[in-house]
């Protein structure tokens, strides 16, 4: 039996646990059942769906006691407690699969080293593009090709305010809240409007294409909380979609890059990509360019990712990137970015 620990009860939680309970394949593939022994949530007051013979706990303490968990998930967010409870479980060699981007961008190079040491896994699939599963390709199947720039939508709740003002003409207050209501923004929304969000997960795919965490101030940083209407009415008038988009090179000696909106073309293969879906570019010589596009957010595809996560690991155990890169001497990428 595989015992697990779920750390966070909310979109992305409440996710994981339906997938796992749901997908009876799981325990052919691992040839184990897969049972969730306990859940740590924060808030006391609130009402929840009680699940037979789970432990849904709001003490620390106690959750950490339970002596056999096999796999924790991290659906919290922020750093701490999120970064003290990782540490924890990966210093006992349990793996720790997780959604939080946050601390992955921050402090993902202490907790890869931790579970190296330890020989365990520290996972997060899920935590660049909700549902697609760019990091385990990166890792995987792309583990040796060497990549030059990767670009893309990475913020799915900034993608879906965009494209239900400009496509349907709403109200940007009205389709944040739908998009909150809907489970697709972090806690605090500004972390999606002002580009922290889509900030963290270049950080974290720039680390895994050119093999090295970039420096901060490599990175710049706007969001779409100072886009005005006027910016997106001239970019339709001459046949621009205006995007969030973040993107990072090897210019050979650092990595370049950051997260701005920016005006697409027509002929850009992102311009059609809408909603909460993201889209991804990789781009190198022997690749020429390949693109990813899916569900960027939500509890379903979130969910999938995780889960696909931890079954990647279990599957293969051995999995981690080359440092292969190579350098573009300037940014031929057609867009223009904003300056406002
Ligand atoms: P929610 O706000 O919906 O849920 C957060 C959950 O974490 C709640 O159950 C909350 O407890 C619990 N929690 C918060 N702080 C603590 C704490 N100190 N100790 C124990 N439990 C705590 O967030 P999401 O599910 O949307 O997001 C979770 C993570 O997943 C974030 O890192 C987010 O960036 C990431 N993510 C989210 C996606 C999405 O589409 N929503 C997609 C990809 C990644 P309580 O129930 O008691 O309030
Ligand atoms: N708030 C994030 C987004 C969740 O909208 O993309 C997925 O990481």
């Amino acid at each position: 039996m595989i015992n697990v620990g779920l750390i966070g009860y909310g979109t992305v939680g409440k996710g994981v646990y339906e997938r796992i309970v749901q997908t009876k394949e799981l325990e052919a593939l691992l040839g184990d059942s897969v049972v969730i022994k306990t859940i740590l949530v924060k808030d006391r007051q609130k009402t929840r769906a009680n699940h037979e013979e789970v432990v849904v706990t709001t003490e620390w303490d106690e959750f950490s006691q339970v002596a056999d968990f096999d796999v924790i998930f991290e659906a919290i967010g922020g750093i701490e407690p999120a970064f003290s409870y990782t540490s924890f479980f990966l210093e006992k060699g349990i793996p720790v699969i997780t959604a939080n981007k946050k601390l992955v961008a921050e402090k993902g190079h202490v907790l890869e080293s931790l579970a190296k040491l330890n020989q365990t896994y520290y996972g997060y699939e899920a935590a660049v593009a909700g549902g697609i599963p760019i990091i385990n390709s990166l890792k995987g199947v792309l583990a040796s090709t060497s990549i030059s720039r990767i670009s893309g939508i990475l913020n799915g709740t900034t993608n879906y305010i965009l494209t239900e003002m400009i496509d349907y003409n709403r109200s940007f207050a009205d389709v944040l809240l739908e998009a909150q209501q809907l489970g697709y923004a972090e806690t605090d929304p500004t972390d999606d409007l002002d580009g922290y969000d889509a900030w963290y997960k270049i950080r974290i795919l720039s680390r895994l294409c050119f093999g090295k965490w970039p420096k901060e101030d490599d990175l710049k940083r706007e969001g779409i909380s100072r886009v005005e209407d006027w910016h997106v009415e001239l970019g339709e008038k001459f046949g621009f979609k205006l995007k969030l988009i973040g993107e990072a090179w090897n210019s050979g000696t650092e990595v370049i890059g950051g997260v701005a909106p920016a005006f697409l073309t027509s002929t850009e293969p992102l311009v059609n990509v809408r909603g909460v879906t993201n889209g991804i570019s990789i781009e190198g010589a022997a690749i020429d360019q390949l693109l990813f596009i899916g569900p960027g957010a939500g509890k379903e595809a979130t969910a999938n990712s995780m889960v696909e996560d931890f079954l990647f690991y279990k599957r293969s155990k051995q999995y981690e990137r080359a440092t292969v890169t190579k350098a573009v001497e300037h940014n031929p990428y057609s867009h223009v970015l904003v300056c406002i």
